[in-house]
């Protein structure tokens, strides 16, 4: 990942191979935001050139100039934030900072003259800077010209403040989280199943005062994890639970988090059709974001005891594979008739959300790719958001504080009739109608009178479209940033 530093340089003498100036749309025709960052005759080149550079300062757009000679940087990048009236918001910040940082690569170092007055305007620039400098490696390398930056400068009169370097230490523990979120998302399923992915979280704890202990299939028979056994026996390669747990000295209060950790989901023998089955690799987005939202909490020495659960199968059809209409019983003894394969999550869920529960956690949180009915309701990137009034609006105001989008969604309990069996405790799908509040139902189940909020992240965990801002094709790493705010919210309860 590149480093990012803070420096009290006048941006005009920094040596950068870029800098960086936000520039907004104006009725003469596009405005520099930062009026001292460059000098005066800079200035009005710019200004006259703008028209036909075809610089406008819409959102997201970067346009790279030669500076000939009127500041140490051989290149200027004018990145577009947009009509503003008056002071930039936190996601317009981290948005320009990330379409910057991702769109100037093949350059070694840029300097950022953005807005960054205060310690939560420097965070806001160094999350988005952080990260749009994202490239994913694993099976082939970065040809030259599309490698991001290994540098980065930001520039600010507050560089000397605690709170500004607390703010940077922050974002780098925070993107670099993220980072590996995509990097798990984005792995073949070939080579990330579960064992390989609880391979993974012990790597990923080692050396850190995480701890880990990993359930495999024998231990899971005999917990009685009946979800997770049914759903994993399919395929050739088994299911594991991996339980993390930070525990600090004198925790204030104590948060589980449960993830979805389904390393491929075919539908099993309720098999999905091929276009259904691309992003699929994907499915295990919810537990990476656990895995490393965990791994960030305990970085950052968090008051906050936080469990981390990761319910990790592959779904697959085979002469093994559970079938539609068996009956299994979920860790705790709730008995499930199993009528379509596909909805798989909710199953092993369960079984994480029974084991979470057992420890009587002051509050537990799931994050699951659990509904295709999620982008059906909230579209590619908006989650959802659903469970106990209290969590669910604190998991909003953590959301909206980290510049990622949930929304809130009801369990109306009318629907709840729809998961009635006719011979088991309660079948696997209801209604097809609000089937996103269905899944959410049936994990309600589950989950006692501790107080809880359930994270459905289907559409915006894994970025079909163009890159965007500081977001990157294929997975984005969504649900750290609202996971990590959410547990430093627990900290100051
Ligand atoms: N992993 C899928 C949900 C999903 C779909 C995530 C598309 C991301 C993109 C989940 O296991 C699933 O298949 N859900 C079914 C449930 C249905 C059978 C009740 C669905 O949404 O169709
Ligand atoms: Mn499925
Ligand atoms: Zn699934």
């Amino acid at each position: 990942m590149a480093t990012l530093t803070l420096t009290l340089k006048d941006p005009a003498r920094i040596a950068v191979d870029v800098l960086v100036v936000a520039v907004a749309p104006g009725t003469g025709g596009p405005r520099l935001l930062d009026d001292d960052a460059l000098p005066s005759e800079l200035r009005s080149l710019l200004a006259r050139g703008a028209r036909g550079l075809g610089i406008t300062g819409e959102t997201g757009t970067v346009h790279r100039v030669p500076s000939a000679g009127h500041v140490a940087a051989p290149v200027i990048a004018l990145v577009g934030v947009g009509e503003q009236s008056g002071a930039l918001d936190h996601e317009t910040l981290r948005r320009a900072a990330g379409s910057a940082t991702r769109q100037l690569t093949g350059v070694r170092s840029i300097g950022l003259a953005l807005p960054a007055k205060d310690a939560e305007q420097v965070a806001a620039v160094a999350e988005g800077a952080l990260l749009g400098a994202y490239e994913y490696t694993r099976y082939r390398e970065t040809p030259e010209t599309d490698r991001p930056a290994e540098t980065i400068e930001l520039v600010t009169a507050r560089a000397r403040d605690n709170a500004a370097k607390r703010a940077v230490a922050r974002a780098t523990v925070l993107a670099d989280a993220v980072h590996r979120v995509r990097d798990l998302v984005n792995a073949s399923p070939l080579d990330l199943f579960p064992a390989a992915f609880a391979d993974a979280a012990r790597a990923a704890v080692k050396g850190t005062k995480v701890k880990v202990n990993v359930l495999d299939e024998k231990a899971l028979a005999a917990g009685g994890y009946g979800g997770l056994v049914a759903v994993g026996q399919g395929s050739s390669r088994p299911p594991r639970l991996v339980k993390l747990t930070w525990a600090p000295s004198r925790p204030v209060q104590s948060v589980a988090l449960v993830g979805k950790g389904i390393t491929f989901d075919s539908g099993g023998l309720s098999i999905k059709p091929a276009k259904g089955m691309e992003t699929m690799k994907s499915d295990m987005a919810g537990a990476a974001a656990v895995l490393h939202t965990v791994v960030a909490a305990a970085a950052l020495e968090l008051p906050v005891k936080v469990t981390g659960w990761l319910c990790l199968a592959e779904n697959m059809p085979s002469g093994t594979a559970q079938r539609p209409s068996d009956v299994i019983t979920q860790r705790g003894g709730t008995t499930v008739e199993v009528l379509n394969t596909d909805a798989e999550g909710r199953l092993v869920l369960a079984d994480g959300l029974v084991a979470a529960c057992e420890e009587k956690p002051d509050a537990v949180v799931d994050i699951a790719t659990l509904t295709g009915a999620q982008m059906v309701a909230l579209g590619s990137r908006v989650s959802a958001v659903m469970g106990s009034e209290d969590v669910r609006g604190a998991v909003v105001e953590a959301a909206g504080r980290s510049g990622e989008q949930f929304w809130p969604m009801p369990l109306p309990t009318e629907l709840r009739a729809s998961l009635k069996s006719q011979v088991a405790d309660l079948a696997n799908i209801g209604d097809r109608f609000g089937g996103m509040l269905v899944a959410g139902l049936f994990l309600q189940e589950f989950v006692g009178s501790t107080p809880w909020a359930h994270l459905d992240i289907a559409g915006p965990s894994f970025n079909e479209g163009g890159a965007h801002d500081y977001t990157p094709v294929g997975g984005t790493g969504v649900g750290v940033r609202t996971l990590l705010q959410l547990l430093e919210s627990y900290a100051t309860r």
